[in-house]
């Protein structure tokens, strides 16, 4: 017993000193990321189970109105995983859909072979057949999972459901919400519209719906009381539109961006949700609002669009005191205009393809469904070191990019250098503009970099990076 605990401790420290010659062999921009979040997860041996059906639905949305879908287990929007840091998901995805689907875990580190990409990582599930997903996140907070094929039109039909880490001592909030955001392009009966990938939403910012939702309702309500102190978990599940949701009249802070806790606490003001992001907040409901109303609008497009109403019953409750929980260790990078560029992706549009008009980044349309050869320009990213990407939107619509499997930070927006003290896993370019973004892969293997407009990325707006030694 003694020896082995011996030869244990032995071995910890031949470890740590591996690691520490590691950090002093490797650039300073990777000794600044050291402590950002964790390389490994720490499995604590406890199995979440869940079993997910993706099927064609009727639900109940719009306030009353039916509407045939496609969704996980009948759930518009879809079911809300809930687990502990540590602990391992096993998700049964069982196909029941007309088509091939499969699930990808957006922002979730999972190892490569979960990351749910037909084609990259996985054969598409044939109806009729599943799929057993199981990973251990490594980061706690706001995560989402989707179809990763045809998903311009298996999102839009319905299909996405929530992923909550929470924290190994979550903090004692009054209220833990979600909002879901979302919007849908419905007929004049009242159904969803059937056409998808339109030359209309390929040439514009892809399909933007006419009825603008949060959890599934045009009119949701969030009722709290005075005093109450209210984690906030915003998503953005939409095909193509981008939020602005306007917080005035709330003291509200954003906590966490794409999942990971921020280095502090942040103004909401100004923060755009692109397809594919999340926005956590802390709300303090001040102790003299009781009998109040806030209405939270979204502020992105020219016409403000209400999005959800916060009721403040009369009941005074003690509001619950903590530190905010963002103190992350977020890099700076300050140095970052001499460091070398290792891959440029420049986005632009064609016409051409099954859709009349193809997305591309560096003149190539790639679809990993399309069974073909990987795209031509499989980036290499050398795992556990610093490199630099830059995008350059050689367009007039909005692409925010993803990249699966790693968070970025956000060094530079057209040439000059802003300071995001937060992660980020799907960055916002606006028209014509040029994003550099750091990052230091964690997980090897061969990962999606794409836009995350889903007619965009449908249409060719998708490529590799290879993260290896
Ligand atoms: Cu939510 Cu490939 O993305
Ligand atoms: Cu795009």
């Amino acid at each position: 017993m003694i020896v082995a605990r011996t030869r244990a401790v032995r071995l910890l420290a031949g470890a740590s000193v591996l690691a520490l010659l590691a950090a002093c062999r490797s650039s300073p921009e990777v000794r600044e990321f050291t402590n950002s979040y964790p390389t490994e997860a720490t499995p604590v041996g406890v199995t979440r189970e869940f079993a997910l059906t993706a099927a064609p639905a009727t639900v109940t949305l719009f306030d009353g109105r039916p509407l045939q879908v496609w969704a996980y287990n009948q759930q518009v929007p879809g079911p809300v995983l809930r687990v502990r840091l540590g602990e391992t998901v096993r998700a049964t995805l069982t196909n029941r859909l007309p088509q091939p689907t499969t699930i990808h875990w957006h922002g979730v580190r999972v190892p490569n072979a979960m990351d749910g990409v037909p084609g990259v990582t996985q054969p598409p599930v044939q109806p009729g057949d599943s799929f057993v997903y199981e990973f251990t996140p490594k980061d706690a907070g706001t995560f989402w999972f989707h179809p990763h094929l045809r998903s311009s039109e298996q999102v839009e039909r319905g299909l996405f459901g929530v992923l909550i880490v929470e924290d190994l001592a979550p903090r004692p909030y009054s209220q833990d919400v979600l909002w879901v955001l979302d919007d849908w392009l419905l007929t004049s009966e009242g159904e969803i519209f059937p056409q998808f990938n339109t030359r209309h939403d390929l040439a514009h910012d892809g399909r933007w719906g006419n009825v603008v939702t949060v959890n599934g309702r045009t009119r949701e309500q969030l009722v709290v009381k005075a005093g109450e102190r209210i984690r906030l978990r915003l998503l953005n599940v939409a095909n193509g539109r981008v939020f602005r949701p306007d917080f005035s009249g709330l003291d509200a802070k954003v906590i966490a961006v794409d999942g990971m806790y921020a280095a502090r606490p942040l103004d909401p003001a100004g923060f755009e949700l692109a397809p594919g992001n999340r926005l956590d907040l802390d709300i303090t409901v001040a102790a003299d609002r009781g009998g109040q109303r806030v209405v939270v609008t979204d502020r992105f497009t020219q016409r403000p669009i209400p999005l959800a109403e916060v009721i403040v019953a009369d009941a005074v409750v003690a509001t619950p005191d903590f530190a905010s929980p963002a103190r992350a260790h977020v890099p700076v990078w300050g140095n970052t205009q001499e460091l070398t560029t290792r891959a440029e992706y420049r986005l632009d549009a064609r016409r051409g393809g099954p859709f009349g008009i193809q997305w591309t980044i560096n003149g190539e349309a790639y679809d990993h469904a399309d069974h073909g050869a990987p795209p031509h320009n499989v980036q290499t990213l050398p795992y556990g070191e610093w490199s630099k990407l830059r995008f350059a939107n050689d367009s007039f619509r909005l692409h925010p990019m993803h990249i699966h499997g790693q968070f970025f930070k956000v060094l530079a927006r057209n040439g000059a250098r802003v300071e995001e003290p937060f992660w980020r896993d799907t960055v916002l370019l606006h028209a014509k503009e040029t994003v550099e973004v750091g990052l230091v892969p964690q997980d090897r293997g061969r990962w999606m970099l794409h836009c995350h407009i889903l007619e965009h990325a449908e249409s060719g707006m998708m490529t590799l990076v290879e993260v290896r030694d």
